[in-house]
């Protein structure tokens, strides 16, 4: 009888075993090895994976990364919450574990217009911070930040998102403040991150991160001015982000290449930061999650067969492409892991469905090498 029960019980776990195993593809190819003479290739982690609260997530970053981009773990409001207070356990998490499974870790963000408390912005008695005060409370945050994980963190998105989709820049409290309405001084908040972040750590890679600028020409051009400036002011700046934000029928090819190309041609790298493609149409086409959150999201039909195959030729399009200028891209990086802890909160928008398994657009992306050879 006991024999019995021990053999139904090493059946059962075996059973289980199995399904873990084919749940989440081990038996498939590595994108980390099929990607290896191309770029880097990785995800955006979550506190859950970097912690072990997600194993199943965990065990995909692994076998499929060489990168990784902490999501929101060090973003200021998470990683700065009040003037005298640092948060550094979950970024701190990040950097381990990514050591730990040698990937190649990002840090994101050091200066963007969200995810920013409203402190930040003003004095002990509320009122609007000068254009030095701020200049040194973001001289003080960067060189905290970036200090801390010196010679660790290989690069850093340093500015994010600055641009409007019309290739202007955004009206941010940065821009408000530092640039003082002079429009020779519109790019000094710009310039004063990047100076701050390189002084923090001579050594890491330092980025300017968008997104649209691979379907809106205006802003890829607004980006291209961006660099030229810094160049022009000999900062360091060795590559921008392409967040790549994609919809089934966006980007097309044509302003795909003419966004790699014309970034490739500033002599700065081309990374994707942020790969995913949403499923659901709405006419928004951009990534801010202030716009975002107000559209219906709702997406019945991102399973079915129609949308997934739909999906699969999308990424095989986009990572043709990338194929293409493999001599200009260094990193792709997806937004995410699993479509279940994605932004994209409804949808089927990364390679690993719900239930962590690989989807058909999984195989696409990886034939798109066979096809390259
Ligand atoms: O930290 C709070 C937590 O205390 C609270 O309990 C919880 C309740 O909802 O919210 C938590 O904050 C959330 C935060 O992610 C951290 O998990 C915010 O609500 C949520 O809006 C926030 O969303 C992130 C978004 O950026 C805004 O920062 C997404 O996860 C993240 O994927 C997204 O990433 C951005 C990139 O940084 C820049 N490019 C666009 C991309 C997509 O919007």
């Amino acid at each position: 009888m006991k024999t019995n029960k021990l053999l139904y019980v090493i059946f059962l776990s075996l059973t289980v075993l199995c399904f873990v195993e084919k749940a989440t593809g081990s038996e498939k190819s590595a994108l980390k090895d099929v990607f290896k003479d191309y770029f880097l290739i990785g995800g955006a982690f979550n506190h859950n994976l970097v912690s072990g609260e997600d194993p199943n997530a965990a065990e995909i970053a692994i076998k499929h990364f060489n990168t990784a981009t902490s999501e929101n773990d060090m973003k200021w409001s998470l990683i700065h919450p009040r003037p005298d207070q640092y948060n550094w356990e979950p970024a701190d998490h990040f950097v381990d574990f990514t050591e730990k499974n040698n990937m190649v870790p990002i840090g994101h963000c050091l200066v963007w217009h969200s995810q920013v408390p409203r402190w930040t912005f003003r004095d002990d008695s509320g009122n609007q911070l000068t254009r030095d005060a701020l200049l040194a409370r973001m001289k003080d945050h960067i060189t905290t930040v970036v200090g801390r994980y010196k010679g660790r963190v290989k690069g850093w998105d340093v500015v994010n998102e600055a641009l409007n989709d019309d290739g202007t820049l955004r009206n941010s409290r940065w821009l408000q403040i530092i640039g003082e309405g002079k429009p020779e001084q519109q790019y000094d908040y710009i310039a004063k991150a990047f100076e701050y972040a390189h002084q923090a750590d001579p050594d890491a890679e330092l980025y300017y991160n968008d997104y649209s600028l691979s379907t809106d020409k205006e802003k890829c051009d607004g980006a291209v001015e961006i660099v030229k400036y810094l160049k022009s002011k000999g900062l360091r700046i060795d590559g921008v982000g392409i967040q790549l934000h994609a919809g089934l029928d966006y980007p097309d090819k044509e302003s795909l290449e003419y966004c790699i190309n014309t970034l490739a041609a500033t002599g700065v790298k081309v990374m994707v930061t942020e790969l995913d493609i949403r499923t659901q149409r709405r006419g928004y086409r951009g990534a801010d999650i202030s716009r975002i959150n107000r559209q219906n999201t709702s997406d019945p039909n991102a399973a079915s067969a129609e949308i997934q195959k739909k999906l699969a030729d999308k990424y095989a399009e986009i990572f043709s492409i990338l194929l293409k200028h493999k001599k200009v891209i260094t990193r792709v990086t997806f937004w995410g892991v699993y479509d279940r802890t994605s932004w994209i909160r409804w949808g089927s928008p990364l390679l690993f469905d719900r239930n962590y398994k690989p989807k058909q657009a999984f195989d696409a992306v990886i034939n798109t090498v066979q096809a390259d050879m």
